[in-house]
């Protein structure tokens, strides 16, 4: 049976963006909604039980959160909220799916955030939850060696319905693309190319990507 590449949270954003890159026929999806394209499951991979899958050669993990508050109003709540999406479900299905990753020498790629790198205001518990998650694929990028690489992107703002709150005007675009040193905010394909890369490079693990227009590292 032919390989293929779960992408949980492959129906919309990057996961889509990837998931147009391999083709339908390559990938399983999984999502809570959106049941139009081939090899989609429907599951809540926080609470429902994971579908059985064999022919795996690699997970990536899009389910993520952008939860913005001064620190005084993030409740603890707000907190728990992040770590399980971010955190716990990536932990779950990683968890789920390590033998069949193992006997194929599979490839897992997880998101943090641009907000690792740089402090940003009003992003605690994005930030908490996302320098869990570089943390976590760097331990298991070590623990799993020689036999699954585990690799982290990084992204900045992007164009996807996670960030349509900060870019539902042309001038908040306009304001997000000036703030990053290449003039733009990402599309769905410029991080999804990293994690191709990610993905195909056999050389490379425990990394964290950052594909964020220059914001985590220059000054121009
Ligand atoms: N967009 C940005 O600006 C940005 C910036 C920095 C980091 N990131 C990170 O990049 C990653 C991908 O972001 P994105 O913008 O592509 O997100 P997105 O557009 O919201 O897509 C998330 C995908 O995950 C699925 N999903 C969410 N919760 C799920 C659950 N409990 N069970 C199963 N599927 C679930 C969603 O489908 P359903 O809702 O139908 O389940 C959707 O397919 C995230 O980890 C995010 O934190 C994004």
């Amino acid at each position: 049976m032919e390989e293929k590449y779960l992408i949980v949270g492959g129906s919309k954003g990057i996961g889509l963006a990837v998931v147009n890159h391999f083709g339908q026929e390559n990938c399983i999806v999984i999502s809570r909604s959106g049941s139009e394209q081939a090899n989609h499951v429907l599951c809540d991979v926080l609470t429902d039980d994971l579908p059985e899958i064999e022919n795996l050669k690699g997970i990536v993990y899009c389910p993520g959160s952008i939860n913005l508050k001064p620190f005084h109003r993030l409740s603890e709540e707000d907190f728990i909220a992040d770590y399980k999406v971010n955190v716990l479900g990536a932990v779950r299905v990683l968890q789920y799916y390590f033998r069949v990753l193992k006997r194929n020498k599979g490839s897992v790629v997880l998101f943090g955030t641009v907000a690792n790198s740089q402090g940003m205001s009003f992003h605690a518990s994005i930030a908490a939850a996302k320098g869990g998650v570089e943390a976590l694929a760097r331990s298991l990028a070590a623990e799993w060696a020689p036999n699954i690489r585990v690799n982290t992107v990084s992204p900045s703002l992007t164009d996807t319905s996670l960030a349509e709150g900060l870019l539902n005007s042309d001038q908040k675009r306009e304001n997000a693309a000036m703030r990053h040193p290449l003039k733009k905010i990402g599309s769905p394909e410029d991080i999804a190319k990293a994690v191709v890369f990610c993905l195909e490079n056999e050389w490379l693990t425990g990394q964290t990507i950052g594909v964020d227009g220059g914001m985590s590292t220059i000054r121009v």
